[in-house]
């Protein structure tokens, strides 16, 4: 392997100094510079930085994210202070695009190990971020509260962009116990183990090998077929299937956990839109409220987070819209009906409600969701490029 270069950055010179000394028996690394944070450049080369965690951390990240922001193909690698947990910060750092976390207690083997780690990813996702590039249609729907809905939501929202012509693709992140696969049955072509291994190397050709194509026109990826198998799929994968996808796929749709793990975390933080899911009962309200001060404290915006209200008109005396407004301190952005009959029947089939009940409310409510995230006019235009190319078609011109 190739030296490693990289750069260290902290406010405090102690740390620059010790780091500096901690690493300079370590053969394959070499330190280029020791700085301020703010006077860290990873460009031109080298693209790996060690940054100090500082004793508030929000300095660390900021500088992180202005790294990952200017020099995509860079890669920062956060050094903890004590009095921070790898638990507790991981899903902030990863979130701004940390691409090693490490506690502030690991051993040298374990600091270098991280900077090989970090040097590596560089070298594997070597050109930059695609950006918004095919899908700027990145919907994950969530709640920290099972049965909300949120595989109803991500199947109907899939389905009804399929049935209008876009290529879509459904991913369940829900990764111990995702029913979506279930619901939109189908064979991949090769199994979801197999998949991990393959994770560095993952473009859209082969994250279509993993998935099953439904009926519906939705490609969908299934959560692992056991749910242990769930604890070896890490957060690196799951940014490596998103990013395979966002470049594949016209919309790309997650269904989620009851839950933040790590692997959630590149699906809310690469999302267009982020659907947060409350039926109206108390419960379900307190759970979204939480959610929401999770997903602020991790600094996703609340611009791309939408409430939905789902099973709306169910039961008496349930908690009104305005209630729901109240709460969460955000417009309700859509509203589902309670429809029993339609949601079961059509997940019972094997078939998404765009097939069974297009005319139902829920299938009409779902469609309409679906045309608010993805309005028609930016569909028209690139189907008609599809149609150019594929056919040449004179007709289709004015
Ligand atoms: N609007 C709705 N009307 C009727 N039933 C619904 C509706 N939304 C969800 N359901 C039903 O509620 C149950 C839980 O929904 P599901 O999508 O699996 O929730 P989650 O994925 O959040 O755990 C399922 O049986 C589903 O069919
Ligand atoms: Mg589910």
């Amino acid at each position: 392997m190739d030296r490693v270069r990289i750069r260290l950055a902290s406010d405090d010179s102690t740390w620059l100094e010790e780091r500096a000394r901690q690493l300079g028996p370590v053969e394959d690394i070499v330190v280029t510079a020791a700085v301020r944070p703010a006077e860290l450049s990873l460009s031109p080369q080298p693209p790996v930085a060690l940054v100090d965690g500082g004793s508030d951390l929000t300095g660390a990240l900021d500088t992180i994210a202005t790294q990952t922001r200017l020099f995509p193909g860079s890669a920062c690698v956060l050094l903890l202070q004590r009095g921070w947990d790898l638990a507790t910060a991981f899903p902030r750092a990863a979130l701004v695009g940390a691409r090693v976390v490490l506690p502030h207690d690991c051993t040298l083997a374990e600091l270098a190990e991280g900077i090989y780690k970090a040097a590596d990813s560089v070298a594997a996702g070597g050109q930059p971020d695609p950006g918004p590039a095919a899908a700027d249609r990145m919907i994950t729907v969530f709640a920290t509260k099972g049965g909300t809905g949120r595989t109803m939501v991500a199947v109907g929202v899939a389905a009804a962009l399929a049935a209008r012509g876009l290529r879509t693709a459904l991913l369940d992140l829900h990764l111990d116990w995702g029913n979506a696969g279930v619901w939109l049955r189908g064979t991949p072509t090769r199994p979801f183990s197999e998949l991990l291994s393959e994770a560095r190397r993952m473009d859209a050709d082969l994250l279509q090998s993993f998935m099953a194509r439904h009926g519906s026109g939705v490609y969908v990826l299934p959560a692992p077929p056991k749910p242990e198998m769930a604890e070896f799929v890490h957060a690196e994968h799951v940014s490596a299937i998103v990013r395979a996808a966002r470049d594949g796929f016209e919309a790309v749709v997650v269904d989620t956990p009851p839950a933040f793990p790590d692997t959630v975390f590149p699906a809310l933080e690469s999302a267009d839109h982020i659907l947060l899911l409350t039926t109206p009962d108390v419960a379900s309200l307190r759970n979204a409220r939480a959610a929401l001060g999770v997903l602020d404290l991790v600094q996703i915006g609340r611009a791309k987070t939408h409430v939905v209200l789902n099973r709306a008109n169910r039961g008496s005396g349930g908690v009104r819209r305005t209630d729901v407004e109240a709460t969460l301190g955000l417009p309700v952005w859509a509203v589902l009906p309670n429809d029993d009959a339609v949601a079961v029947r059509a997940a019972n089939q094997g078939l998404t409600i765009a097939q069974t009940a297009p005319g139902s409310r829920l299938g009409r409510a779902l469609a309409l969701l679906a045309r608010q995230l993805v309005p028609e006019n930016t569909e028209r235009r690139s189907q008609v490029g599809l149609l150019r190319t594929a056919r040449d078609s004179p007709a289709s011109t004015r």
